[in-house]
């Protein structure tokens, strides 16, 4: 019989795998009319015996779902990087992992961190599809076949030890790229901040001393900053040189504050350092400006929350997480205001409309747990519809019992104007993977549509659309 805690733990049944290319057959409800083009999605799959400890632990999948005119097709791909063939050519596990190791296990060539599984999320920028991981360098993907083309240098400007995060951004209003890598030092931690133009190519490095060695998952961008929320979730480089995992290596030290810097996007020079209290922040929401002040939204949580990543009991914890919006002054270099939405919901996995990126957004979604407040295995099966100007009563939906929703949600805008929200099902009792397509200003009234996969795939983090 299954349990609840059992149906949870089918999240990680499905280890993922390549599909090739083939038709969604399976619709229930009626398609509403979406953009053309595909939907890729990254995150970690290959989950195995020997790897099953951390959610962050598995290989990067891509998962692409292509809107054609008459039909809906699904493939997925595993990112052919240095560690994914290394080990499939070994016929086992050479490299550590973020939350798992083993006796002789290898770090990146220069012993700077991880050898990048390129699990976290996919990027599209002047022409070339990338898939990243937490730091690393990243992987070029070829759009149509989703074969590996190589590891991307941007002509030269990045190697295979350069500190390049996750969460890349490209401003859509000058189809720049912006990044960021944090150089771990017990003496000098330093942020690299990068900028490369519409072509790709770097035309701007700075680094920038932090106040700590600390991990930095994501950051913001508004017209003329970029933004850093640096939490003090310190690594310690040498205990990783030593051989504990990123998981070990990692000491929450709250009494070293948090801080949030703006850095002048253009030159990339600090402009302020902010402090902030001692909070933790995986993701942030968007930022705009407003008479001068930097307005930042993100979600933030009392503590971390890599140490709740555990697979197969995932967010065994109770877990807090609360939308925050605050307004700096870059000029003074302080906290002017900040506003919370209060939830019991564990909001992550924040998105916004894409048009109203770096511009005052009223409105974001986010995925939730109805389970957040108790102890035991859970995840996400909420998706939610918040407003900054009227925080409550809050458009919500909630998935059936044993069905889960995943990663950051998409939002898109039909041919005739309408938001559409897309986010990725499994079925843990039927064990099948979907995505569903609902009304974003409508959430409650469930999805119009849901397409159900041939094989289930393990739920992605983060993803892009790109127009066809
Ligand atoms: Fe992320």
């Amino acid at each position: 019989m299954l349990t609840l805690a059992s149906i949870e733990e089918r999240l990680f049944d499905c280890p993922g795998a390549d599909q090739r290319r083939a038709t969604v057959r399976a619709i229930e409800g009626e398609l509403p009319p979406l953009p053309l083009g595909t939907w890729y999605l990254n995150g970690p799959a290959g989950f195995d015996a020997g790897s099953r400890s951390h959610w962050l632990d598995g290989d990067g999948l891509i998962r692409a779902v292509t809107f054609n005119r008459r039909e809906i097709q699904f493939a997925s791909r595993f990112v052919r990087t240095r560690k994914y063939r290394d080990e499939q050519r070994a016929g086992r596990r050479l490299y550590r992992a973020f939350g798992s190791g083993f006796p002789g296990d290898s770090l990146n060539g220069r012993l700077t961190g991880l050898e990048s599984p390129a699990n976290i999320s996919v990027v599209n920028h002047a022409g070339r599809l990338l898939a990243l991981g937490e730091q690393g360098e990243p992987w070029e993907i070829d759009p149509v076949t989703l074969e590996t083309v190589g590891p991307y240098t941007a002509g030269g400007a990045l190697s295979p030890v350069t500190p390049f995060a996750a969460h890349a951004r490209v401003d859509p209003s000058t189809s720049e790229l912006f990044n960021f890598g944090v150089s771990f030092s017990p003496e000098r931690p330093m942020l690299n901040v990068f900028r490369f133009d519409a072509s790709g190519h770097l035309v701007m490095r700075s680094r920038i001393p932090l106040h700590c060695s600390c991990v930095i998952h994501d950051f913001a961008l508004s017209p003329t900053y970029a933004v850093f929320y640096v939490s003090p979730y310190v690594l310690d480089i040498a205990q990783l040189r030593s051989g504990s995992t990123v998981m070990d290596a990692l000491t929450w030290r709250p009494e070293l504050g948090t801080r949030v810097l703006l850095v002048d996007r253009m030159s990339g020079a600090l402009v302020a350092s902010i402090p902030l209290g001692r909070q933790y922040s995986l993701h942030t929401i968007n930022c705009h400006e407003e008479d001068g002040l930097v307005v930042l939204d993100v979600i933030e949580m009392p503590r971390p929350v890599y140490d709740v990543y555990t697979v197969p009991r995932l967010f065994e914890s109770p877990l807090a997480a609360t939308p925050a919006r605050m307004l700096l002054d870059p000029v003074s270099g302080a906290l002017v205001r900040r506003q919370t939405i209060r939830c019991g919901c564990a909001p992550e996995f924040p998105a916004i409309d894409p048009a109203k990126a770096m511009r005052p957004c009223r409105q974001f979604w986010a995925l939730g747990m109805s389970a957040a407040r108790y102890t035991g295995a859970k995840f996400f099966d909420e998706l939610i519809a918040f407003r900054w100007d009227d925080p409550s009563p809050r458009d919500t939906y909630q998935s059936p019992p044993g069905v889960f929703v995943g990663g950051e949600p998409l939002l898109v805008r039909g041919d005739e104007g309408s938001l559409w929200v897309l986010v990725q099902l499994f079925d843990a009792v039927r064990l099948r993977s979907g995505f569903a397509v609902l009304a974003a200003g409508d959430l409650a009234l469930g999805p119009v549509a849901q397409m159900w996969l041939d094989s289930p795939t393990p739920m992605a983090f983060h993803g892009t659309f790109v127009p066809s």
